[in-house]
């Protein structure tokens, strides 16, 4: 299927590592044009060379801490125009409820929430403009059903998604989609320090990390297996792609089957 994505600018923030690596490879083999962002220029230089790699041809890295408004601000001077934006870039940990401090609260909504809505208070009026865009957000399935260990990150989580949705409601009659990707547990650079975390064994082997955590933490996944990043970058291309015009308002989930709820 050509997702006809050939003459389009993606910009997929955290996108060094994990989930926002293997989107921002899929949009690029399918022919969009890549900017990816990291805080590190070695970690940056090693995702773009991958990407070429992998057949991905116009990529290129920006250095920038898009959790902060000065990286936030670097980012939109040194890229003025984009077609889709992915805000990926988020951050997890299991912590009891009773020992979120004010400061996690406010870090989880500045690097979760803020992050990207000031990238998309800065390109979405231009998609609006020029009547085409894409705007995804990468919530997770604890943004419908919040995990107890982990409240803080499910707050900003649900909250993209109601950012999401109101966005839509200003595309009315535009070319223009704003969605949510729903992810479950997916294999990445941060969330093996998250399994170890919650493992009764930190020490065991990654295969008994895992069975433990989805026979005890995600017993509902259908899946019962980590989903694979490539598994969420296949849905958020198509999200990104011309074709997927019909889908607005979304919020959409790849969690595995993890919820059990119909709506
Ligand atoms: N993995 C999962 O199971 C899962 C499930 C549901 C939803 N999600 C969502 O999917 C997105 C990506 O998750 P992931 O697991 O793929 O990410 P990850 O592997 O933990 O991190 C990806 C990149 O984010 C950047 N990053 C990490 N901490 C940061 C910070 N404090 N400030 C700025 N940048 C930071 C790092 O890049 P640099 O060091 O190069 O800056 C890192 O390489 C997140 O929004 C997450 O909530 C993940």
């Amino acid at each position: 299927m050509d997702l006809k994505l050939n003459g389009k600018t993606a910009l997929v923030t955290g996108s060094t590592a994990g989930i926002g690596l293997e989107i921002a490879r899929t949009l690029a083999v399918e022919g969009a044009d890549v900017i990816v962002t990291g805080r590190s220029q070695a970690k940056l230089d090693q995702a773009v060379e991958s990407i070429r790699a992998s057949g991905g041809k116009a990529v290129r890295g920006i250095l920038a801490d898009v959790a902060t408004a000065e990286g936030a601000s670097a980012l939109i001077a040194a890229v003025s125009r984009i077609d889709i934006l992915v805000n990926n870039l988020g951050i997890y940990e299991s912590k009891p409820f009773a020992e979120i401090s004010d400061a996690d609260w406010q870090k989880y909504f500045e690097v979760n929430v803020l992050s990207g809505a000031r990238l998309a208070r800065a390109y979405f009026p231009a998609m609006l403009e020029r009547n085409w865009g894409r705007v995804i957000f990468i919530s997770s399935e604890t943004g419908l059903s919040p995990a107890k260990d982990m409240i803080h990150y499910a707050m900003t989580k649900t909250a993209q998604i109601s950012i999401s949705r109101g966005m839509a409601e200003m595309t009315k009659g535009t070319n223009v989609t704003v969605n949510s990707v729903l992810p479950g547990p997916t294999r990445s650079e941060g969330i093996i320090d998250f399994l170890k975390s919650v493992s009764s064994d930190p020490q065991g082997t990654p295969e008994a990390i895992e069975a433990e955590f989805f026979a005890k933490g995600r017993p509902s996944s259908l899946l019962q297996r980590m989903i694979e990043p490539e598994e969420i970058a296949g849905m958020v291309a198509y999200l990104a792609s011309p074709l997927s015009a019909a889908t607005n308002g979304a919020a959409i989930r790849v969690e595995g089957g993890l919820l059990s709820t119909i709506g």
